[in-house]
């Protein structure tokens, strides 16, 4: 009887080093440990074996059990390595993914050839800005309720510079003046970037968004500029007469200012979450630049005059592609990414 189980054994372990497909796996597995398989003949004969010599031969007859059934389990892993790392050479590769540009980015780089086209540098500014920038060099001081409107990130700071906090800057207005010091007047100069707000979010508001800032300084500059760059910019952005209309609008740093809205292009004016059903979406506010921001710059508004404006960047994307929620810009969903 032990030559019996050492002998399953024995053949059971050298039939099964030399099997290779599956299928053959598959019959040993049926021959040896099957239900009515050599291993199940084993213990049939020890249950019929006497009383003394069944401990004995019942546990040899487990450990026959054991090492049968690991065997089979390592040659399983082994052979389906064996077929995992069977690597065919002629297969054509896989190709990287290849990435592209953000909306914000597709329309934002489409604008700057249009302004650059129109003579405009493109300028760059801090998104980390500091109180005077962001308000006090565009004729907002601290006591003003213009600041009230812009519900402002401000950063704590261990050692706050006197009268002169950090905060993320809630305009790209915040370039104005940065700009006007850096290359004086007569200027044509536009600033895309991200800006920043402490607000609630909705479809059509997140704390994170784009602005476009223009500014042209010269002398002699009149709103007849503005409505003629602004048209411009228009047929440029949308290829086709668009539906505006002008309302007066107020901004510290600009007199006269205005708003420039567009008819809305998710609802065609109907009335939708985008247009906050008013049929219009406000796309630029814009004005005469206030003389205190000229002076701000170092800029003489006796000798020279010019207009700026604001506009949505993030907002004309959705207006652009009819996207109907601000927040997916942000959102990272690959859904919405790889639809442009
Ligand atoms: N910076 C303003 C805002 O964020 C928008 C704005 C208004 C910009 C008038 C301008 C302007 O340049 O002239 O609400």
């Amino acid at each position: 009887m032990i030559d019996k189980i050492n002998n399953v054994k024995k053949q059971a372990l050298t039939e099964l080093s030399s099997l290779r497909s599956t299928a053959e796996l598959r019959n040993w597995q049926i021959k040896y440990l099957g239900r009515k398989g050599e291993l199940a003949a084993v213990m049939q004969l020890v249950k019929a074996s006497s009383i003394e010599q069944r401990p004995r031969l019942g546990k040899l007859a487990n450990e026959l059990k054991v090492d049968l059934e690991n065997a089979f389990t390592q040659k399983n892993i082994s052979n389906n390595k064996e077929l995992d790392e069977f690597f065919d050479v002629t297969l054509p590769g896989i190709k990287p993914a290849r990435g592209h540009y953000h909306p914000i980015t597709i329309v934002q780089k489409e604008l700057e050839d249009l302004f650059r086209s129109m003579g405009f540098m493109v300028l760059d500014g801090p998104e980390l800005e500091s109180e005077y920038y962001n308000f006090e060099a565009l004729n907002i001081p601290s006591w003003h309720p213009a600041r009230d409107i812009q519900d402002t990130f401000y950063i704590k700071e261990k050692k706050p510079i006197s009268g002169n906090r950090m905060l993320l800057r809630t305009h790209t207005s915040s370039v104005q003046v940065r700009a006007l010091e850096k290359y004086g007047a007569p200027l044509r100069a536009v600033v895309p970037g991200k800006v920043f707000r402490y607000e609630a979010t909705d479809a059509s508001h997140d704390n994170t968004f784009w602005h476009l800032e223009g500014l042209v300084v010269a002398e002699g500059i009149t709103v007849a500029h503005l409505i003629g760059v602004m048209n411009e910019l228009l047929k440029g952005i949308f290829k086709k007469e668009v539906e505006i209309r002008l309302r007066p609008g107020y901004f510290p740093f600009v007199e006269p200012g205005f708003e420039l809205d567009v008819k809305c292009f998710i609802c065609g004016g109907k009335g939708c979450s985008v247009c906050k059903q008013s049929g219009w979406v406000e796309l630029m506010p814009c004005g005469l630049v206030h003389p205190n921001v000229l002076k701000a710059g170092g800029v003489n508004p006796e000798k020279f005059s010019g207009f700026a404006f604001g506009l949505g960047l993030s907002r004309l994307v959705m207006m652009k592609y009819q996207i109907d929620d601000i927040r997916l810009f942000l959102s990272g969903d690959l859904r919405f990414l790889e639809q442009f």
